[in-house]
């Protein structure tokens, strides 16, 4: 995607603007940022997903003005002559492709920060309450009208108590009524309101926070696994190769270690040789793209892949890949010559062809890339064909 091609989604704003003015500050409203727009999903469908075990669900519902909410699967939703209820359904990408066909538009923003494409279905008054979330949203109008109340107040203050996230005061500043087809982007901690107006479904693509703790407890777990690494074990969980650096494979020794009155007071000389050994750990870019790269690319924790369907001594065997396409629940992230994909370090270097799969989700076999693939990257590919994470696109050998 060019970031400085103008997007009807984006109202006429290319995403270099968008990502300049709006991404992390203000709101902003697109009529029609979607003309004509079909949902990915029926209501009926978003409803059948909401029985699956495998599928993350809520139901939420008031009640003589109290707020509720219930996790699924369920096996009966409320009737929808019933109003005031809202099923919401979770990382809807993963479950099917043209709801991550409709994520992909919004591939603008890193992978790295896309999270997944929630699907809302209510009835009449059905919402979730004011409350803000802590990530950028952007709620598009599927089917259906909803109101939208918001605005950036300061106070954040929960009401207490409550197993979902209302406001306790909440002071819109702006108001809308979406139809299908129409956007409205928040930033985090903006507040916000939705009721529906009759049948209503909703479609939030959301994206994910890192918050500092996690960054820093991730950067540690990482430098654990090197030091692992370069004492002679084996590196991270799935054995991936340590980054280079200094061996860490020497022992303590301490010659004129004093005789000691206190036996059991630790000595400073062991407690400088522990201050030191750290020191020797490189907190640099590479462990972070190390550590990014594994965390990120993890799939969805629901995600089961499929193997592929020919089996092998089968015809398809023997035809030659037109393209490789990554399946819609794969995770390929990339920095420097470091490549990650689901979760794992690819045993190959980021070289172009890679690199162009990841960014795309697809690489032609006759692009000028693909024919520049060396014989590793060419095996990690078959590799990732048999465990079902990309799929090869075959035509009959002649
Ligand atoms: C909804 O779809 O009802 C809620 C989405 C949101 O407020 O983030
Ligand atoms: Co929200």
């Amino acid at each position: 995607m060019n970031p400085d091609t103008p997007l009807t989604l984006l109202g006429g704003l290319t995403p270099a603007q968008f990502m300049k003015t709006h991404w992390q500050r203000k709101p902003l409203l697109v009529r029609q940022a979607i003309p004509g727009f079909r949902p990915p999903l029926s209501i009926p469908a978003v409803k059948k997903l909401s029985r699956r075990d495998d599928v993350e669900s809520r139901l939420v519902w008031q009640e003589q003005g109290e707020w509720h909410m219930e996790r699924g699967p369920f096996s009966r939703l409320p009737s929808p002559a019933k109003p005031d209820w809202t099923v919401l359904v979770q990382s809807v990408d993963i479950h099917d492709d043209g709801a991550a066909a409709l994520m992909n538009r919004f591939r603008f923003v890193p992978d790295a920060r896309l999270d997944d494409l929630m699907i809302s279905v209510a009835t009449d008054g059905g919402g979730v309450g004011p409350h803000f979330d802590s990530y950028d949203v952007f709620l598009l109008q599927a089917h259906g009208r909803r109101r939208w109340r918001f605005g950036q107040q300061v106070n954040l203050a929960l009401i207490e108590g409550l197993s979902l996230k209302i406001l306790r005061h909440f002071e819109p500043e702006d108001e809308c009524v979406l139809e299908p087809g129409d956007m409205l982007y928040l930033p985090p901690q903006a507040a916000h309101d939705g009721i529906a107006l009759g049948e209503c479904m909703t479609i939030s693509i959301g994206f994910r926070v890192p918050d500092t703790a996690s960054l820093a407890r991730g950067m540690l777990e990482a430098a654990a696994d090197q030091a692992t690494a370069r004492a002679g074990g084996v590196s991270g969980p799935y054995g991936e190769p340590p980054l280079p650096g200094p061996k860490l494979t020497g022992l303590y020794r301490d010659p004129g270690q004093p005789a000691t009155a206190h036996p059991a007071e630790i000595p400073d000389r062991l407690t400088a040789a522990a201050v030191q050994s750290v020191a020797k750990i490189r907190f640099d870019e590479a462990l972070a793209t190390r550590f990014l790269g594994c965390w990120l690319s993890e799939p969805n924790q629901l995600t089961v892949f499929d193997q592929p369907e020919a089996q092998a001594g089968d015809d398809e065997e023997h035809a030659l890949p037109t393209r490789w396409v990554l399946d819609r629940r794969t995770r390929m992230l990339y920095r420097g010559t470091q490549l990650f994909i689901n979760g794992e370090v690819a045993c190959v270097r980021a070289e172009a062809g890679l690199r162009q799969l990841a960014d795309d989700r697809e690489l032609a076999a006759d692009s000028p890339a693909a024919r520049k693939l060396s014989p590793d990257a060419a095996d990690a590919l078959a590799d990732w064909v048999d465990a079902g994470w990309i799929h090869a696109i075959r035509r009959r050998a002649p």
